[in-house]
């Protein structure tokens, strides 16, 4: 095997996903801390509060102390050479984070133990379900009082329709956490608290060693032998194929904080998981071992420094290696560049880089030329990869400029700001230009382009939240067909038709029930989420 060969070989590129506050800043960092990526407990953590005084994000970042767009971790741990993608939480959640998710092989779901799937976990799980990518699921906070495991995976399985493997089981929860059951290695892992070692220390026992009753007490020992029993017999077979295609997830149980299990779980992980995997382009698939340089853009964060009013397009190499120097060619833009300032993060330090491989994500200076899912490739190739979907947006304002003079700057800001993906706008049909329906899916990115407008373009909003929550495209067999008006269809009063700035149409949704009326109402009409 080539160097080339084996440094992708070595790749994991994957992102971690959870609701707020299940543990995946505090898994992270132990990842991290495995990695010697950074030195202490408490850095990854410590950065969200303290960047406003190291770094020059955007403003509102500054305000809030929070990070408005998803980030990107590299780190080294027994030979892989990981990218964890990094999906911020309710507050800050964004189009972005779906979009981060489109550079990931594989996806680590966090859940809290007590509280089971929650609305964020599903709302990520589905975007990774939509590429059948393996989603590994770690059940967090077993040091608390949790629910049944077994209720906790029959949870994952109806809510999510996702098969699940437990990979280990627990022994007791709470204070009586006392470790997992490996049932590969049929070996107990009884761990002894130690929060702030590299991982707990754990003693390896045999299930039917006498011993084990001293250890975790006889009834524990003979639940864990009953629980054994009932989960050999129950549950399905492991089946790596159906793990590789998203369709079994591995689960393991521990506890983040403590560390317990969760050295293991991160080996177990890596050994399961792929290597970069390859990406569609229209008929053709593009192979991570491709002796050539391929690339796409995922995400356009603006502005991470006002004096320049830069914007850096971050994207994932897909095939080949990536080299500074090098030109490379843009497909969209149809020209030869060189990226500039290519960069990447370690531990939340930005670094300049001269080689990335596939499976890596570089973030490189833009200067005004990139959108989202744009293609990169070696002079000399044509193709360029499937593009991103649109997601569906969760919010929606009317606005326009409260001066009306300034009608062109407002255009220009939304149009550009739109275009960059923060935002998506709409507008009906029988509004002029001068009122512009802006959809997001995190309400913080209303105050981004408020922000933005404001600052960059001199423009004062004038602002009217909208009931809509839903979004449906329509589907029209005929590409030439004239758009629907509102009296061709038959709506409920909480729906509203409007058309994108390609002249697509879509409904907008006060209430989930309206789109079954809808469907119900319209049964030539075809509505898509993405
Ligand atoms: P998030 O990134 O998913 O939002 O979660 P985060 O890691 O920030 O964890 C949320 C809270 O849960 C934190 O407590 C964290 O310490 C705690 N936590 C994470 N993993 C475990 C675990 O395995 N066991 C227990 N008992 N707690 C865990 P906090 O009080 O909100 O923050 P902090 O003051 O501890 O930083």
């Amino acid at each position: 095997m080539s160097k080339y060969e084996a440094e992708i070989k070595r790749r994991r590129t994957f992102a971690i996903i959870s609701h707020p506050d299940a543990g995946k800043t505090t898994l992270t960092e132990k990842f991290l801390l495995y990695g010697g990526a950074i030195a202490q407990a408490g850095q990854v953590k410590g950065k969200k509060n303290t960047r406003a005084a190291t770094s020059d994000w955007m403003e509102i970042e500054k305000q809030r102390g929070i990070s408005v767009t998803s980030s990107v971790m590299q780190f080294q741990y027994e030979g892989f050479c990981i990218n964890i993608l990094d999906t911020p939480g309710h507050q800050d959640f964004s189009e972005d984070t779906y979009r981060t998710l489109m550079a990931a092989d594989s996806a680590v779901m966090v859940i809290d133990a007590a509280k089971g799937v929650e609305a964020q976990t599903r709302k990520l799980f589905k975007v990774c379900a939509m590429r059948d990518i393996p989603i590994f699921t770690f059940i967090n906070k077993m040091d608390r009082e949790s629910r049944d495991p077994f209720e906790l995976c029959e949870e994952l399985e109806h809510e999510l329709g996702l098969d699940t493997y437990a990979m280990n089981w627990p022994i007791g929860c709470g204070k009586d956490f006392q470790g997992v059951y490996d049932r590969q290695n049929r070996k107990v892992i009884h761990f002894t608290s130690n929060t702030n070692a590299r991982a707990a220390t754990a003693t390896e026992i045999e299930p039917d060693d006498p011993a084990l009753a001293d250890l975790i007490g006889q009834a524990r020992r003979d639940q864990l032998v009953d629980e054994i029993e009932l989960l050999d017999g129950a549950s399905c077979d492991f089946d790596m194929d159906r793990v590789r295609h998203g369709k079994l997830s591995p689960v393991f149980f521990g506890s983040a904080l403590t560390n317990f299990g969760v050295e293991p779980f991160l080996e177990e992980f890596l050994r399961m998981t792929t290597a970069p995997l390859p990406r569609r382009a229209g008929d053709e698939i593009i192979d991570s071992f491709d002796d050539d340089f391929s690339a796409f853009v995922f995400k356009i964060q603006a502005n991470m420094n006002k004096a320049h009013r830069d914007r850096i397009a971050f994207m994932r190499v897909v095939s080949g290696k990536f080299e500074a120097d090098k030109e490379v060619y843009h497909m969209q833009g149809g020209k030869k560049i060189r990226l500039s300032r290519p960069q990447q993060l370690m531990a939340a330090e930005r670094e300049i880089i001269e080689e990335a491989y596939a499976g890596d994500i570089i973030g490189v200076f833009d200067p005004g030329i990139f959108s989202i899912g744009d293609t990169l490739c070696a002079p000399g190739k044509k193709f360029k990869f499937d593009p991103i979907p649109t997601f569906a947006p969760e919010h929606f304002q009317r606005i326009r400029s409260i001066d009306t003079m300034k009608r062109k700057q407002f255009l220009k800001g939304v149009e550009q700001i739109a275009q960059e993906g923060a935002i998506q706008i709409f507008k009906t049909p029988y509004t002029g230009m001068e009122e512009v329906i802006v959809g997001v899916v995190g309400t913080l990115q209303f105050d981004v382009l408020e922000y933005r407008l404001r600052s960059e373009y001199n423009v004062e909003l004038y602002k009217e939240g909208l009931p809509y929550e839903y979004l449906r495209w329509i589907v029209r067999d005929d590409p030439d067909a004239p758009p629907l008006k509102e009296e061709d269809l038959l709506l409920p009063n909480d729906a509203k038709l409007v058309e994108d700035y390609k002249g697509n149409q879509l409904l907008l949704f006060a209430a989930q029930w309206s789109i079954q009326w809808v469907q119900d109402k319209n049964k030539d009409l075809k509505l898509a989420e993405f």
